[in-house]
């Protein structure tokens, strides 16, 4: 019972990483808030984790809408009355060669990976802030700190990632607020189907350890920096990649 009291926000908790990280921040204890735009899937998990006697809800947002994001957070603070932990996990690719990548392609991935943090991070900062202490954890990427072929947009919004993370880290340290990242590597969820067959056996065999990721190594970490244990971790970035970028 790591988290037992406190209430956590999951964006993209539909699905893969934010989804195991529900289930294991409700068994540890805490309140979730499910975030994220597929409602359907949304709702079904929050169920599911209802029916195993956690204490979950779902709320339907876009976080690269920050209008959407600010009605979602007056709901989440209205159902739970605080915010302790911000997960901010919803992401997407639409990976493309570069000179192959529509500007469209280009600016949405921005807009979900890189707005949608700073969306969410700002619609729920005042309340943390109000508490004098809370954890703000973002997720990057091993493409945002080492690059990949094909992910131009998702490696710049992944690398941004880190630069908010470590100025929110100095702008809001010294107010009771830890801010971090977890720099996940190849973690075995849907977003990783895209990735054809040849690419995928180059990039396991690039990874030290003999296995891709799994969402529940991602959601141990999440767990980490979201509990009093990690309380002097601050504008940290966790390589959770099995040693790929070493
Ligand atoms: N490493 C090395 N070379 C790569 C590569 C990679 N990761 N990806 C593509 N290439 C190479 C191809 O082998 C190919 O080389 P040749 O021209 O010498 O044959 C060249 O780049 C062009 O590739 P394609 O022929 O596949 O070009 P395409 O236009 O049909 O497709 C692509 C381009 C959409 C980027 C496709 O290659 C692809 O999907 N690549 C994988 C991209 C990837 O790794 N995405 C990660 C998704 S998971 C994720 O993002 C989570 C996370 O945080 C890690
Ligand atoms: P996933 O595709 O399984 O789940 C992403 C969730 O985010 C989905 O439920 C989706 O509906 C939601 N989402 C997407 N856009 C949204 C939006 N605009 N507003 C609200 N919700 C939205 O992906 P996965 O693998 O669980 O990824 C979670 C995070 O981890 C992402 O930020 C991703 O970039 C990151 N990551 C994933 C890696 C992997 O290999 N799977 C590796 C490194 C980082």
């Amino acid at each position: 019972m790591r988290l037992k009291g406190k209430t956590a926000v999951i964006t993209g908790g539909a699905n893969g990483i934010g989804a195991v990280a529900a289930e294991l921040f409700g068994k540890q204890g805490a309140q979730v808030a499910i975030v994220d735009f597929n409602e359907q899937a949304g709702e079904a998990k929050a169920q599911q984790l209802r029916a195993e006697g956690l204490d979950v809800a779902f709320f339907k947002a876009d976080v690269s809408d920050a209008e959407n994001v600010k009605e979602m957070a007056t709901q989440v603070i209205a159902k739970f009355g605080k915010v302790d932990i911000l997960i901010n996990n919803a992401g997407i690719t639409k990976d493309a060669m570069t000179l192959k990548m529509d500007v469209a392609n280009f600016k949405q991935v921005l807009d979900v990976n890189l707005t949608g943090v700073f969306n969410c991070t700002q619609a729920f900062l005042p309340t943390l802030l109000a508490q004098g202490k809370g954890k703000v954890i973002n997720t990057s990427s091993i493409t945002g700190t080492g690059g990949n072929v094909g992910q131009v947009n998702y490696a710049a919004s992944k690398a941004g990632v880190i630069g908010m993370t470590k100025t929110w880290a100095k702008e809001f340290g010294g107010k009771g607020i830890n801010v971090n990242a977890v720099a996940p590597g190849f973690i075995e969820t849907d977003m990783i189907s895209t990735i054809p067959e040849k690419i995928l056996g180059q990039l396991k065999q690039l990874t030290p350890y003999p296995r891709f990721g799994t969402p529940q190594d991602i959601a141990n970490a999440y767990l980490f920096l979201a509990s009093d244990e990690s309380d002097f971790v601050n504008g940290t970035v966790l390589e959770v990649d099995g040693g790929m970028l070493t």
